[in-house]
Order: C-alpha cells, then structure tokens, then sequence
C-alpha cells in the first residue's frame, strides 16, 4: 500500500434551515503518495482549503462531510479530528503572521505542540530538556540561523519568511507524513517564497513524506510539484503529472487557466483569461457546471455530467506514466 492520502468522493455542504443552501464540495477524488508532491489548484473559492481541512477533520461549523478518507491506510472519521490525525498530518497556513500566538515566544509555542503530541505513543516520556533539543533541531532544519535567538522570540520579532519557515518546522515536530501546505508562500515577496519552496523540496527528500500543496499560482506548482490536481467548483476536473497538465492541458478550465485555449473561440473573441467566475453557491447542480464559461460547451454539456477519465493518448507507450485524466464530455476529441 503505497498511497499515503486517498480521498473518494469526498462532498461537503452546509444547510440552512433543514435545506441545503450551498454544497462546495461535489465529489472530489484525490491521491497522494509517499513523499509526493502535489498540487491542488484553481481559482478562489473553487474548494482548496476545505478540502484540506476535511482531511485534517477541521471543517468549519455546520459543514455535512461525506465521502471517504483513508489516511495512511486508515479510514478517517469525517468531521472530526481524529486523536491520532495530528502525528500523520500537519498543516502550514497561508499567512505566519496570524498563525502564532503573539503574546508567548515562538520557543513556548513549539515546546506545547510537541508535549502535546508526544505525551502518548512512541515518544512518551520527553522531558523538558529534551522537546527543547527536538524544537531547537528543527529550526535548524528549516534553515534558521541562530535557532536559540528564535526560540526565544516573539512572533512580531521575526520577519514574513523566517516566520514561515518557523511555522514549517512546527508542523515539522510531530513527525507527520503528509504536510498540507494552504497557500504558504502567497504573503511572502517572490525571493523568499522561492526560498521557502526549495526547503520544502529539501524536506520532502531528507524525510520524505507526502505534500499536498494548496495554491492558485501554477508557478509555485511548475517550481515544485510531481503531480497536480486541477479544481474547479468543488470537483477535481483534470489531474496528471505536473509536466504532462501544465505542457499538454486537457481540460477547458486548464487551458483557460495556462492561457492556453485557441485564440479565437467560435464567437471569433480572442480569449487570453476565462471569463465569468466560479458560481457563488452550488446547489442542485446539472451536467458540467463549467459549461456557463466554457468556450467549446454544447448541447450535451448542460444535461451530462462528466465524469473524470483518462485522456486517450495521454501515456501511450509508456507504461510507467503518470496517469492523466480530465472530466470533460469532450476530452476524447480535444487531443
Ligand atoms: N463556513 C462556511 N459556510 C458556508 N460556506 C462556506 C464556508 N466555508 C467555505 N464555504 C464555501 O466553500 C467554498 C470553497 O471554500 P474554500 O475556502 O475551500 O475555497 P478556496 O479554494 O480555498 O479559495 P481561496 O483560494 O480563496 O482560499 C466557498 O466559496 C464558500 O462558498
Ligand atoms: S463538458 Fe462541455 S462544458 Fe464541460 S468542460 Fe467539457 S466541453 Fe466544456
Ligand atoms: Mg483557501
């Protein structure tokens, strides 16, 4: 079994008054392996960081979760965090700046983290002196000159990117094998998300676990990712190795986001962006719910929903490849 992360048809909806007011996520199937990387795309509100924060068992109040999540092999309980979840799973938020706690030192913050994680199980028994040696290593790890000085500091007392990586290494102290990494670099500036980028590159190789990467910036994912998972209103709507997506994209949504749909669409515009936005609210949705903005939709489209299938031609030849599938009624002509 070599899947660390496996997500089937994982929906999630809130309700209002008995009703379902809004189901943002519609079925989403996803993969992750053993010191993978993948990226999950797509633009805002398009069901990035719910998922995320399904897997983690953290979804907001009133969110109706089902589907399934095998962690490690371990089905999950959805909507809850299991006990367990926090050695096998970590999550690095989009802006340090809010995620410590300001009024207690980044040192005090960590040491709790790792009491907490390792008052049962394998590391029982760690005392102080010990989780301080853990915490202070893992600084270093993470590339942090001068570790002590950090462990003694306040939040406010570190820049953006020293912040980020010192969230990194906490995420890092339990030992987790897949790190869920929501948006980590979009409030650094460019030559310090590089930085972070690379270190979780050299992470991933030191220790090996899984990375299922958050973000809306296919730079960040062409920079570091093995695999990437296209979303598009709350469904995965194209996925593949990240060469294989980003050079030959299959999907219509894709090609909208690469800038990579045909010049000239039937209405004779020129098309660079896709035009339109992701619906608001998804209730009651039928046949492709692209299918208002895409530029290629017909008849079948507003009635069939697409399913997602392998994209023919994608690895012929090749048995190794990475598979690569789309969910578009139209992907068997597209090629
Ligand atoms: N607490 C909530 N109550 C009701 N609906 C919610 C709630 N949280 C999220 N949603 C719905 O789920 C959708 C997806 O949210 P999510 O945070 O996963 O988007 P995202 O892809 O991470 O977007 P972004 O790129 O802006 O972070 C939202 O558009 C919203 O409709
Ligand atoms: S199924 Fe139809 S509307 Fe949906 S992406 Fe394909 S062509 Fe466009
Ligand atoms: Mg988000």
């Amino acid at each position: 079994m070599n899947e660390l992360l496996v997500i089937e048809d994982l929906e999630v909806e809130f309700r209002e008054r008995g009703e379902v007011s809004n189901q943002p996520l519609r079925g989403v199937n996803l993969r992750i392996g053993r010191g993978e990387i993948l990226g999950v795309v797509g633009e805002t509100g398009c069901g990035k960081s719910l998922t995320g924060l399904a897997v983690l068992g953290l979804l907001p109040a009133g969110a109706v979760p089902s589907g399934r999540i095998l962690l490690d092999g371990a089905e999950q309980e959805l909507g809850r965090p299991s006990p367990h979840r926090g050695d096998v799973v970590s999550l690095v938020f989009q802006n340090p700046g809010t995620a410590f706690n300001p009024v207690f030192t980044l040192g005090a913050q960590m040491d709790a983290v790792v009491a907490r994680h390792r008052s049962g199980g394998g590391g029982r028994g760690l005392d102080r002196k010990a989780r301080r040696a853990h915490v202070l290593d893992y600084l270093e790890q993470v590339g942090l000159p001068d570790p002590e000085r950090v462990y003694a500091s306040y939040p406010h007392e570190l820049s953006g990117g020293m912040l980020q990586r010192a969230m990194i290494a906490m995420a890092l102290v339990c030992e987790p094998k897949l790190l869920i990494l929501d948006e980590p670099t979009t409030a650094l500036d460019v030559t310090i998300a590089k930085q972070i980028l690379e270190l979780v590159l050299a992470l991933r190789d030191r220790f090996d676990f899984g990375v299922m990467l958050i973000t809306h910036n296919l730079g960040v994912v062409r920079e570091i990712c093995d695999r990437v998972a296209v979303l598009y209103a709350g469904r995965v709507i194209e996925t593949g190795g990240t060469e294989q997506v980003l050079t030959a994209p299959s999907h219509p949504y894709t090609r909208g986001l690469l800038g990579a749909l045909p010049a000239r669409h039937r209405s004779g515009e020129r098309l660079d962006a896709i035009t339109g936005s992701v619906p608001a609210r998804l209730v009651g949705v039928t046949g492709c719910v692209f299918a208002p903005r895409c530029p290629i939709a017909i008849e079948r489209c507003l009635t069939e929903d697409p399913e997602l299938v392998e994209v023919p031609g994608a690895a012929d030849g090749d048995a190794g490849a990475v598979a690569h599938t789309s969910a578009c009624i139209r992907t068997g002509e597209l090629r």
